[in-house]
């Protein structure tokens, strides 16, 4: 059976909510992406998730809330938290970054309470938690009146969705229902950061909101889980694999932005007669002639994620752009580089790499 795509009236909330109560998933829009929603507590609709996805179940699932207030103390009435493995500077920290960021796109990676069934830690004594400003999000869960694991909703390792039409071609005979929220505005899954016990802050997945604004409001400069390690083993997030985002054509990233090329760039692979192009920034049409002039290819698409060079549209466009380019019919997408190391550009960075690499690299 088809899923159905919603609109988010009073009513089809409200049925979205029963079937979650009834321990089914659905789809929902949140800022970032879509997700895959489940009752946080009930460990059988957390498996129908994994399942949905074919998602690995050491991948662990965040928890979405929605809260009267965004402070810590009210996260602390939900009892998902376990506040007393958390050091009074860590509880201050936390309280700082969510009154700064909830809603929004930050999750914040904390000591779990028993609550939290296993299946969705994937076993781990911590929680991933956020809360999300989408307002149908809200509704949803307010209708719901408990918490809802989201993981986004895409089969695992593909694109991951960022409209009611994405979710349907990803999961679309897997699920009943689709709620439809527009376009995501962010586009980009959110920025992961665990508060240690001792309150060292650890950047555990790039997003929109970056280490400098993390670093201004708590006054910590996080550590970059990459370059962090505990007892000799680098600290990620789980599920952070790293070839992600994939489309079914490969991508393969350049050495320079197209306006910089010289020489036709060297591929360590033969070139197809057809290719679709991802540039960075400026004019996608310009770009696709001087690939098509230097590299002597047809290109079927070319995509800009941003014309005017602006990250917060870049963001937004990104999977989006990923996903039109993959249905192209192209046999390569080529794409221009990012080596932004900082702010969104990084978060971009992040995800262009892993959609380049082939699960087998
Ligand atoms: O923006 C988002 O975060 C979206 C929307 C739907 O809210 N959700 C999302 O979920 O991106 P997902 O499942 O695709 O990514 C969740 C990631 C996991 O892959 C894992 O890396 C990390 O969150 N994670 C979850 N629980 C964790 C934990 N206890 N410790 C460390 N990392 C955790
Ligand atoms: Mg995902």
């Amino acid at each position: 059976m088809k899923s159905q795509i919603l609109a988010p009236t009073p009513a089809n909330i409200a049925l979205c909510a029963k079937a979650l109560r009834t321990g089914d998933v659905v789809a929902m829009p949140t800022e970032t992406v879509y997700g895959l929603a489940g009752n946080a507590s009930d460990a059988n609709a957390l498996a129908k998730i994994f399942r949905t996805k074919e998602r690995p179940t050491f991948d662990p699932l965040i928890v979405h809330v929605a809260l009267e207030k965004s402070t810590l103390a009210e996260l602390m009435r939900g009892s998902l938290v376990d506040s007393h493995r958390l050091s009074n500077t860590a509880v201050k920290l936390t309280d700082k970054l969510i009154r700064a960021f909830w809603p929004g796109p930050l999750t914040l990676v904390l000591p779990k309470t028993d609550l939290v069934p296993d299946i969705a830690t994937s076993g781990m004594d911590t929680v991933a938690i956020r809360e999300p400003k989408h307002p149908v999000a809200r509704a949803l869960i307010q209708e719901f009146k408990l918490p809802i694991c989201a993981p986004s909703a895409n089969r695992f390792g593909r694109i991951s969705p960022t409209s009611a039409k994405d979710v349907a071609e990803e999961l679309g005979e897997r699920i009943s229902y689709i709620l439809d929220g527009g376009s995501c505005e962010v586009g980009l899954e959110s920025t992961i950061l665990q508060v240690r016990e001792d309150g060292t802050l650890i950047l555990l997945r790039p997003g929109v909101i970056g280490l400098d604004e993390i670093e201004k409001v708590t006054g910590l400069r996080p550590l970059d889980a990459r370059k962090t390690s505990t007892d000799g083993k680098p600290a990620l997030a789980p599920g952070m694999l790293a070839s992600h985002y994939a489309p079914k054509t490969p991508i393969h990233l350049m050495p320079t932005p197209v306006s910089q090329m010289m020489s036709p760039p060297k591929l360590n692979q033969k070139l197809p007669k057809k290719v679709s192009l991802l540039v960075l920034q400026g004019d996608e049409k310009k770009a696709a002639s001087a690939i098509h002039e230097l590299l002597g290819v047809e290109v079927l698409l070319a995509r800009s994620l941003s014309r005017s060079g602006d990250w917060v549209e870049s963001a937004r466009n990104f999977f989006k752009s990923l996903r039109d380019l993959d249905a192209s019919g192209a046999e390569l997408i080529l794409s221009e580089p990012c080596q932004e190391s900082s702010g969104i550009g990084f978060a971009i960075a992040d995800r262009l790499s892993r959609a380049a690499t082939r699960p087998s690299d």
